[in-house]
C-alpha cells in the first residue's frame, strides 16, 4: 500500500461525497486533482455536470475523460471546487501555485459553494515552511522584488531549465518569495496583495469543507 493507493481511494470518496448530478464543478490544479478528474470522469452522470478548469494542465485530463465545460460566467454558480495544495498549516491556511495556477484557483476558492482540498500528509505542517509563489506582471518584476524584500521575503523568479522565466497561463511571471516565517497568513496575504503589479498571492485563507490527507500506509483521513 502506498501513497497513491491512498490518493485513488480518496478521490473516490471525494467525488462520492460531494459530486451530485446537475453540479457546476470547479477543478483545481496539479497531480493530486487530476485523481479527483479522472474519478469524476467514470461516473454514470458525468453529462450532467459542468466544469470550469483553472488550467490547461486540468483541462487536458478533463477533456480526456469526457467532463463537459461551462463557460467562465459559470464561476458564481461553482458548487464544489477541488484541489490540491503545497502546504496547509495547523490553522488549515494553505499555499497554493507550486503549478503556478494560483490565480484562477483562488477565483475559484473563493467563489465556490463547497471548497474540498486533498494533500499527502507530508504537505500538513504545524507552520509554513516553504516559499510563497506569488504571481507578478512581467514589467513590475523588479520593483515588486524589491517591495517583497521591504517586507522581509527572499523572491526568486521561478525558471524551467535552461533558464527561461517559467510564463503563467495569464502572462505573468511568478516570484517565489521565502518569509523567516508568517505568524499572521491572512495579514500577509493582504500586505502582499496590496503591492502594485502583484496580480495574486499563494497564501490561500479560506477554510475548506474538508481536506483529505493522504497517508504513506495507504489510508486517508478526513478533516472537516
Ligand atoms: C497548482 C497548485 C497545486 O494544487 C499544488 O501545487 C499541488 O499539486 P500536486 O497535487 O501535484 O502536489 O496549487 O497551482
Amino acid at each position: 500500500m502506498s501513497l497513491q493507493d491512498a490518493i485513488l481511494k480518496l478521490a473516490r470518496d471525494a467525488v462520492v461525497k460531494f459530486v451530485r448530478k446537475d453540479q457546476v464543478i470547479g477543478l483545481g490544479s496539479g497531480s493530486t486533482a487530476a485523481y479527483i478528474v479522472r474519478e469524476m470522469a467514470s461516473l454514470d452522470f458525468k453529462n450532467t455536470l459542468e466544469c470550469v478548469p483553472t488550467s490547461l494542465q486540468i483541462k487536458v485530463e478533463a477533456e480526456k475523460g469526457g467532463l463537459r465545460f461551462a463557460d467562465e460566467s459559470m464561476v458564481p454558480d461553482i458548487d464544489v471546487v477541488f484541489d490540491g495544495a503545497d502546504q496547509i498549516d495547523a490553522g488549515f491556511n494553505m499555499i497554493k501555485g507550486g503549478g503556478g495556477a494560483l490565480m484562477r484557483e483562488k477565483i475559484l476558492i473563493s467563489a465556490a459553494k463547497k471548497v474540498v482540498i486533498a494533500a499527502d500528509e507530508g504537505k500538513f505542517v504545524k507552520s509554513f515552511s516553504r516559499s510563497v509563489p506569488i504571481e507578478v506582471h512581467p514589467m513590475a518584476r523588479t520593483a515588486a522584488a524589491g517591495k517583497l524584500q521591504k517586507a522581509g521575503g527572499r523572491p526568486t523568479m521561478r525558471t524551467l531549465d535552461k533558464g527561461y522565466p517559467f510564463i503563467t497561463e495569464n502572462g505573468n511571471v511568478i516570484l517565489d518569495t521565502t518569509f523567516a516565517s508568517i505568524s499572521d497568513p491572512h495579514r500577509t496575504e493582504m500586505e502582499l496583495k496590496s503591492i502594485a503589479g502583484v496580480v495574486e498571492v499563494g497564501i490561500f485563507t479560506r477554510r475548506a469543507d474538508a481536506y483529505y490527507k493522504a497517508k504513506a500506509d495507504g489510508t486517508f483521513e478526513v478533516i472537516y
